[in-house]
């Protein structure tokens, strides 16, 4: 009897050790091993999104998973951490993580992934708990930083509560007390009844929110930083949403996934044809090539270089290149008009138009 409940007991204890030492910190969080931190974070915060317990209530593994990618983030995104794992794998980070979970790390950078799994708790209700107020703070970025992606740093001065001498009246509520006035005879009366509570004073300190402008974000969207609204001495403290306003640029304009831009070329370019490089967002150059005619009002659309989606990574918008051209000015000798006619021979006659009828 005994012998079989041993062997089980090495055999779990070796696919245990065997899942600590082998996990492949890169794989789960399917970046490369030279990874920079930006991409390390765009990674995790994607798929936390997508593998969030919450989105996949069906399966049994999800919170398992989530977990494990969370620890595959904290190691991966400290420096020294990352270095250690990278030297001796999970073993070489025993000492370090034997806290297990530690959710510390994320409180800046996820207060809003947290703030998704308690959410249901919030919308509850029961509790009549008193709320800070929340507010919305416009957040400019720009199309650059829509093109690519960026983390952006927000220093919050931020009001947090700390115990000081004395108490104050706390958790008040109005309770009927029952009084015997007489012989079968009871009064009731509502009485406001408060707990004491140490006292508490407001010290602003700062804290860094870190937040991830994501690569196709639509204008307006909301940011939430769950918990860091205005505080509430009594209850929980409301919510902070950074609101992504999208600064005019100079040389594109966005429409959904689409980015216009406007090139002037000279009449010659317009008769003979041409070779451009339009510079994008950023930086690579789009190559356009043209060997017929183009007019004034032309279009040109360059198909996936528009923004890439928010949704779906595969998809991305087109950029359409609007022509306009430049005429020479003064007057032409006669040589070179006759020449210029010789060439054109000019077919329709001038059309005179009240510019509402398209042409
Ligand atoms: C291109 O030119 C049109 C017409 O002048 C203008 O309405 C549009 O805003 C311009 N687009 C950009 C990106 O500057």
């Amino acid at each position: 009897m005994k012998i079989p409940f041993f062997k089980v007991f090495l055999l779990l204890l070796f696919v245990t050790s065997q899942a600590l030492a082998g996990r492949d910190f890169y794989r789960i969080l399917q970046v490369s091993k030279d990874a920079t931190t930006k991409q390390i974070k765009s990674a995790y915060r994607k798929l936390a999104k997508q593998m969030h317990p919450d989105k996949n209530p069906d399966d049994e593994t999800a919170t398992e998973k989530f977990q494990e990618l969370a620890l595959a983030y904290e190691v991966l995104s400290d420096e020294n951490k990352r270095k250690k794992y990278d030297k001796f794998g999970e073993e070489g980070l025993k000492d370090e993580m034997s806290g297990g979970g530690g959710h510390d790390p994320f409180s800046s950078f996820f207060g809003d992934f947290f703030s998704f799994n308690f959410g249901g708790q919030q919308q509850g209700g029961e509790r009549d708990v008193p709320k800070g107020d929340s507010f919305v703070v416009p957040l400019e970025v720009t199309l650059e930083e829509i093109y690519s992606g960026n983390f952006v740093e927000i220093v919050r001065h931020k009001p947090v509560a700390k115990e000081t001498s004395g108490t104050r009246q706390c958790n008040c509520r109005n309770e009927m007390k029952t009084t015997q006035i007489g012989p079968g005879r009871i009064q009731m009366t509502q009485q406001r009844v408060c707990d004491e509570c140490p006292n508490v004073k407001y010290v602003t300190e700062e804290k860094v929110l870190e937040m991830e402008v994501e690569p196709g974000m639509e204008e307006g969207t909301d940011y939430p930083f769950f918990g860091e609204g205005e505080p509430n001495i009594d209850g929980e403290p409301g919510d902070l949403y950074f609101k992504i306003k999208i600064l005019k640029h100079k040389v594109f304009e966005r429409k959904g996934l689409d980015l216009y831009t406007n090139v002037t070329i000279p009449l010659t370019d317009a008769l003979l044809g041409f070779t451009i490089d339009v510079v994008h967002l950023d930086g690579h150059k789009v190559q356009i090539e043209r060997k017929q005619v183009t007019w004034p009002g032309a279009r040109i659309k360059k198909k996936n270089e528009g923004l890439p989606s928010n949704e779906n990574f595969n998809l991305r918008g087109n950029l359409i290149v609007t022509f306009d051209v430049e005429f020479p000015r003064g007057e032409l000798t006669e040589e070179q008009k006759e020449a210029i006619s010789q060439v054109l021979k000019a077919k329709s006659k001038p059309k005179v138009y009240n510019g509402l009828q398209g042409y």
